[in-house]
């Protein structure tokens, strides 16, 4: 659970360099993230999508891409943020908090939240709302991080964590401390199992996780309960 005010600044404070600091931060494996869940989307051929937490819209757009035919809108609590994606000609954009969403109940077909839901005051809170607005048997994505389990990569991946990403961040952005909390917000969210139960106590059934990349990133897809 996290401070909304300060999620907001933190992301005002690093709009800006966000995109550039991400490719160079997973050394662009963060787009083939992407691709891997807007090819999943595709196969479902949904006409009306919400990208939560859109961002810079990368995202969205990658959900584009691949879903011709639909109608793919990003939603996100951050304007400087929502300006990048303009920048990026993603413009179909909503300015709205994930923790009430100002959507009719069950208006999309699909959601996708993006390295997003971790940054929200309440997570039950936050899922609940995905499920609100989504049509009954409508699906969820979710893509974040998460910390390998392998032994020997986990320990790799915590030390590039605590003390190599927040410093390269800091270079690009000038807002290390902005990274800190990004990083230490990684090591608090659930994963595996914990997230799959935590999908499914807030309006959903049959979550289920896969690992990206050993385990650096999850993607979860989950059906809304009927
Ligand atoms: C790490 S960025 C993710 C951007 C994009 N989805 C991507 O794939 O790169 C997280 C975004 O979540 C947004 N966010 C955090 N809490 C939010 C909330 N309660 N409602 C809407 N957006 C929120 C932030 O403003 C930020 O743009």
């Amino acid at each position: 659970m996290q401070d909304a005010g300060f999620v907001r600044q933190a992301f005002a404070s690093i709009a800006r360099r966000y995109v550039v600091a991400n490719h160079v931060l997973s050394l662009g494996i963060d787009c083939l993230w992407r691709r891997t869940t807007s090819k999943r989307i595709a196969k479902l051929a949904p006409k009306r999508v919400l990208d939560l937490a859109t961002g810079s819209g990368d995202l969205a757009q990658a959900v584009q891409a691949a879903c011709p035919d639909a109608k793919v809108l990003g939603a996100d609590f951050s304007v400087p943020m929502m300006r990048e994606a303009q920048i990026r000609h993603f413009h179909r954009l909503v300015a709205a908090d994930g923790m009430a969403l100002p959507f009719q109940d069950g208006a999309f077909d699909v959601l996708t939240v993006g390295f997003g839901l971790r940054n929200m005051a309440s997570w039950p809170k936050a899922l609940q709302e995905m499920s609100r607005v989504l049509r009954p048997g409508g699906r969820l994505f979710v893509l974040d991080f998460s910390i390998p389990r392998v032994p020997g990569i986990r320990q790799l991946y915590l030390f590039y964590l605590k003390h190599i990403m927040p410093r390269i961040a800091g270079w690009i952005t000038c807002q290390r401390g902005a990274y800190e909390y990004l990083c230490g917000s990684i090591e608090r969210f659930p994963s595996g199992k914990e997230m799959e139960e935590l999908i499914c106590a807030n309006g959903f059934q049959s979550a289920h996780g896969t690992a990206l990349t050993f385990g650096i990133a999850s993607l979860y897809e989950a059906q809304k309960q009927s």
